[in-house]
């Protein structure tokens, strides 16, 4: 594979780099009176306002030209065809066919993946309402009031995510809890206030070979088993489990009926899968409508992504200013900054999707990537965030896009709250972009000495993604344009951002470690000096 550093499209990036880095998005503002206007495009219920970038038209133009070189179009229509584009597992990668309409078809490898979709659909609809009618009932006969997910990473982020995000759209009368740390704390947490005789377990594992995953699923069986409630039959764990996987075999290994069991297949990468069974205990809590409105959401993003052009398309612009960032300005991170608390845990679930999809440093071919890949990803619920680390943005020495993720319609009428809120949410992309300059700062009356401390250089990045509500649908929408933009940057890379081999080595070490951990006998210990001595350190003080 030609490195991308070496084509003209990257060589006319750089040059005009050369021109643009110095340039202030006061300048740039100064310069065109609509680019706030301009610089816009809506889709669905998405607005974004991508003004406050430091690119011109020309570097639009320029960054659409390397998305063409790299085939973006063209890698497009064979994922959503389902090529077998994830090439070091030899499979199509077709999470889009996971929120295809009942009446649209898609046949592949010989098989109509659209259909079986919505058969596990329909399954996971009728169990759903069977919990929260109450119709399910527990062993003793009483009914499902806690809801207590098992998964790591896909199988426990996305799901984890959506309920908080949607919480608003959840019974109340029902708990739900989500368990995904091997660390015993998690699952006694989340088991020890519950009664056994009203708690399902989710057991969600792609793969159902995760060792945290099995571990903490052993313990809940062994808490449900216990004894209370009259639980100690083994028949119990019939009610009382479910499990979500692509493995019936390994389910049944594990004790649960594959009768309970809602399936899912390979061609979706685990942190690609909330909308598929995974998303089960979600679709508990906000019911099968509302969880085929989210899909509906996503669906409408994945129109928009393969047939808008790229210069009009939402997910591909987001992608290509993470690749003019990361790639020409140097950045290292990119913040997402979402101005509501039911996204608390949006930034934890995107961390997997771009981290893990982009952490790469060979491309397709396995030749060494020439470039800078995947960002980091981080960030938390303004305004809490402007009283912590907003600071290092604004006047640190990094350079940090953030996107800047806010609803014009509030989740709770309260007051003056939604304006204040969206108030700092305005003020803090403005503040970003235009700063404070030094005659701004001496026009205060500021003593000197205290000039340049206050003075804000500005010329911070910003993406501003302005949506109607935080509604299933709109949920949808905001998840699938961050999926497409991980593709985007991942098919300009060239990289393959649907393996993830890099989490193999720890899993492995850990397998030897914990024999070596757990043995009667002084184990032999063959690590670095450093290894060795830590375990043999924490077996003394365990002792
Ligand atoms: O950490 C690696 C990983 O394979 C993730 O990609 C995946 O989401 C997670 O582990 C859980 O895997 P599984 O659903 O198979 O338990």
């Amino acid at each position: 594979m030609t490195s991308i550093a070496e084509t003209p499209e990257w060589r006319a990036l750089q040059a005009h780099f050369a021109r643009l880095r110095d340039v202030h998005l006061r300048d740039l503002f100064a310069g065109d009176a609509f680019r706030g206007e301009t610089m816009t495009l809506e889709v669905e219920d998405l607005f974004l306002d991508y003004s406050k970038n430091r690119v011109t038209a020309e570097t639009l133009r320029l960054l659409v030209a390397l998305a063409e070189r790299t085939g973006l179009r063209e890698r497009v229509e064979s994922m959503f065809t389902g090529r077998h584009i994830n090439v070091t597992e030899d499979r199509p990668v077709l999470h889009v066919a996971l929120r295809m309409p009942r009446a649209e078809s898609l046949v592949v490898d010989g098989v109509d993946v659209a259909a079986q979709v919505h058969a596990v659909l329909d399954r996971m609809s009728e169990f759903s309402d069977r919990v929260r009618t109450r119709e399910w009932e527990g062993f003793t006969g009483r009914p499902i009031r806690n809801v207590v997910n098992i998964g790591i990473g896909g199988s426990d982020l996305g799901p984890a995510m959506a309920y908080e995000a949607l919480r608003d759209y959840s019974d109340r009368s029902m708990r739900f809890r989500f368990v995904s740390n091997v660390d015993g704390t998690d699952v006694w947490e989340a088991t020890q206030d519950l009664d056994p005789a009203e708690t399902l377990f989710i057991v969600s594992s792609k793969t159902f070979t995760t060792v945290e995953t099995l571990t903490n699923a052993t313990t809940a069986r062994q808490w449900l088993l216990e004894g209370r409630q009259g639980l100690h039959e083994p028949a119990a764990v019939a009610r009382h489990f479910v499990a979500v996987s692509t493995d019936a075999q390994k389910v049944a290994d594990f004790g649960i009926d594959p009768t309970n069991m809602f399936e899912f297949w390979d061609w979706v990468g685990g942190r690609y899968s909330y909308d598929s069974a995974i998303g089960l205990s979600l679709m508990i809590a906000i019911g099968p409508d509302r969880f085929r409105s989210m899909l509906d959401g996503f669906h409408a993003i994945d129109v928009h992504f393969r047939t808008a052009p790229l210069a009009r398309n939402m997910p591909v612009l987001l992608g290509l200013l993470g690749v003019w960032y990361g790639d020409f300005f140097g950045t290292e991170t990119q913040a997402i900054l979402p101005y509501s608390q039911y996204l608390s845990e949006l930034s934890s679930y995107l961390q997997q999707l771009d981290m893990e999809s982009n952490g790469k440093h060979v491309r397709l071919d396995g030749s060494q990537v020439e470039v800078q890949t995947g960002p980091v990803v981080w960030g938390t619920p303004g305004t809490n965030g402007q009283h912590a680390y907003y600071q290092l943005i604004h006047q640190g020495t990094k350079l940090i896009p953030c996107d800047f993720v806010g609803f014009v319609r509030p989740s709770h009428l309260l007051g003056r709250h939604h304006d204040l809120l969206m108030a700092n949410f305005f003020a803090q992309t403005e503040a970003l972009a235009f700063g404070k300059s030094p005659e701004e700062v001496e026009a205060e009356d500021t003593p000197p000495p205290l000039v340049p401390h206050k003075v804000m250089p500005g010329n911070h990045p910003t993406n501003t993604i302005l949506a109607t509500e935080l509604s299933p649908k709109v949920l949808g929408e905001l998840i699938a344009l961050y999926e497409h933009r991980v593709f985007t940057m991942g098919t300009i890379w060239g990289i393959n951002s649907f393996d993830q081999w890099g989490v193999e080595l720890g899993k492995t070490l850990a397998t030897r470690i914990v024999t070596e951990v757990e043995s009667e006998r002084e184990p032999d210990l063959t690590h670095d000096s450093s290894t060795n001595a830590l375990i043999r350190r924490y077996r003394r003080a365990r002792r």
